[in-house]
């Protein structure tokens, strides 16, 4: 048996806790970003389209693990390149107006640099899912330098969420393996979610659209 020395890791934990710190900075300037954002709105009195806001950073384990997943080479330059869910952001809003309105001001800001963005909600995934999905690049400002950092934007409306989180259970609780008939009715349901989206927006546009029913 080799006797092996502690630096080399200890060395190495700090490599990646000082990367894993830059994604942190990013989350927290993105998250002022979404604050001034909400307070703004607030205080203008045109209703705040921001219902929640959480964030997360991903462990070591499941960078390891995605990195694994995907082929990505355990290198902090290879995982920086390939995974781009390191920070992630999730907004809530209450209608799918606001969701839209919400990439919106984020992704135009100047400082913002988008990356790409799908919308599963024009298009929802097969099995019916439906979000916004940004990756989007801000600045950190380090003591001597100036780091790119992305971040994963998820905007949904509450019906998008809640869907999500269910199915989110149902994947994990099945080991991935989910059967057809629970896939069925998860279909069905993001259908439902979907119809209740459109009629609270309907109802949200006569309040406060100046249409009325006839
Ligand atoms: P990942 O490698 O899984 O991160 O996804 P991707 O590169 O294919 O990108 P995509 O934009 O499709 O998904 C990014 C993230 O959105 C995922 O990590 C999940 O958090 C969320 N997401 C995407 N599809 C689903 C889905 O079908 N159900 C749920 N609950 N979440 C999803
Ligand atoms: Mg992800």
């Amino acid at each position: 048996m080799t006797a092996v020395s502690p630096l080399p890791d200890e060395a190495r934990a700090n490599e990646i806790g000082q990367f894993l710190l830059t994604y942190k900075f990013g989350l927290d300037e993105m998250l002022t970003k979404i604050n001034i954002l909400r307070e703004e709105l607030s205080f203008r009195g045109t209703g705040n389209p921001i219902e929640h806001v959480s964030s997360r950073l991903k462990t070591i384990e499941s960078l390891r693990e995605k990195a694994e997943r995907i082929g990505c080479p355990l290198e902090l330059e290879a995982i920086a390149e390939q995974i781009t869910d390191i920070a992630g952001v999730r907004i809530v809003c209450a209608f799918i107006s606001d969701a839209y309105q919400v990439l919106d001001m984020l992704t135009t800001q100047p400082d913002v640099t988008v990356r790409t963005i799908k919308d599963y909600v024009a298009r929802p995934k097969p099995n019916g899912y439906r979000s916004l999905h940004a990756i989007v690049e801000i600045p950190v400002f380090l003591s001597d330098d100036v780091r790119q950092v992305p971040i994963e934007l998820q905007i949904r409306t509450v019906a998008m969420d809640f869907w999500a989180s269910v199915e989110h259970k149902i994947y994990y609780k099945y080991d991935k393996d989910v059967p057809s008939d629970l896939l069925a009715e998860l279909e069905a349901a993001a259908h439902v979610a979907q119809d209740l989206d459109e009629r609270m927006g309907e109802l949200h546009r006569i309040v406060h659209g100046g249409a009325h029913p006839s």
